[in-house]
């Protein structure tokens, strides 16, 4: 809790966020195959909790930029609509980066497509068409966005401030994306948020209501997706050594993500949250600074 508290203070050096600076970069990240099937740590735990995102990202981001897409005829403000095109254009680009890591997935014999398809379906053809006419049952699949982009801008908080991406242990190529990822998500963390205040004066109460729902379902998903992967490595896997790789991967890799932030969470069910209160955006700036395709 300390670190993300003392990151929040305002300093000099620390430079307001202009959401006007929210850049769609065109990035072309390669992939090579790593023999190792457990590229993080060794640990298959943690390697598969990052190989379950991969696979949620391109249709969770796919939908997040639709629900966004679809309600934004009733935005007018010339910037926030400006904010809009490059969410799209950052988030399109994410979907796209993380998708192409599936041909290594692939190379290992990993199957995903019927949980993958199943997550696609869940999104697309229900969250999105929740809506009962003449009554506040509307705009969930905004909400729902706005409720999951507060995971993914705090989960890239989290990847500056914790998780450890030493380069003895962790691929380069995979800390580089999602170091690039956590960036554009810490960019347009507003960008959903600030189109669902727009477009429904209810917001407060549904996405206080609808957090929860998230929470449980996404983290419900997460570990559904983990032990799939797992399942499918259990020849490669050594029984005996099972306990401690998940004693590590819970004390590990699962804590950088969540331990500071528990407090950055539950902001979001005050009234007067704003994604831009935990102003974290030198972070991006200054991984970004020495990038060529920043
Ligand atoms: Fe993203
Ligand atoms: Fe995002």
């Amino acid at each position: 809790m300390a670190a993300t508290t003392k990151k929040k203070e305002a300093t000099p050096e620390k430079k307001a966020y202009d959401p006007s600076e929210i850049k769609v970069r065109r990035v072309n990240f390669q992939f090579k195959t790593n023999n190792n099937r457990f590229y993080y740590k060794n640990n298959p735990f943690s390697t598969h909790f990052i190989n379950v995102l991969h696979v949620l990202f391109p249709t969770g981001e796919r939908f997040f930029v639709n629900s966004v897409l679809k309600h934004q005829k009733s935005i007018s403000d010339d910037k926030l609509k400006k904010q809009i095109r490059n969410f799209c254009g950052q988030e399109g680009i994410h979907s796209s980066m993380h998708e192409r890591f599936w041909n290594i997935l692939k190379a290992h014999d990993y199957k995903f497509e019927g949980y993958e398809s199943h997550i696609d379906t869940l999104l697309h053809k229900l969250v999105a068409k929740i809506e009962v006419e003449g009554t506040k049952i509307n705009n969930i699949d905004l909400v729902a966005t706005a409720c999951l982009e507060h995971f993914t801008a705090l989960f890239g908080h989290a990847m500056f401030m914790r998780v450890d991406t030493d380069p003895k242990t962790v691929p380069a190529d995979m800390v580089e994306l999602f170091k690039w990822h956590a960036c554009e998500e810490i960019e347009h963390k507003n960008v959903a948020f600030d189109v669902m205040k727009v477009v429904d004066k209810d917001e407060f109460a549904k996405r206080v209501a609808l957090m929860p729902i998230a929470t449980a379902v996404l983290y419900f998903y997460l570990a559904v997706g983990t032990l799939m992967f797992l399942y499918q490595d259990r020849k490669h896997l050594k029984v005996s050594q099972l306990p401690k790789q998940f004693y590590e991967f819970a004390t590990g890799l699962f804590v950088e993500l969540h331990g500071d932030l528990v407090k950055e969470y539950f902001s979001f069910f005050k009234k007067d949250f704003h994604p831009s209160d935990l102003n974290d955006y030198h972070l991006a700036e200054e991984f970004l600074k020495d990038k060529a395709y920043a």
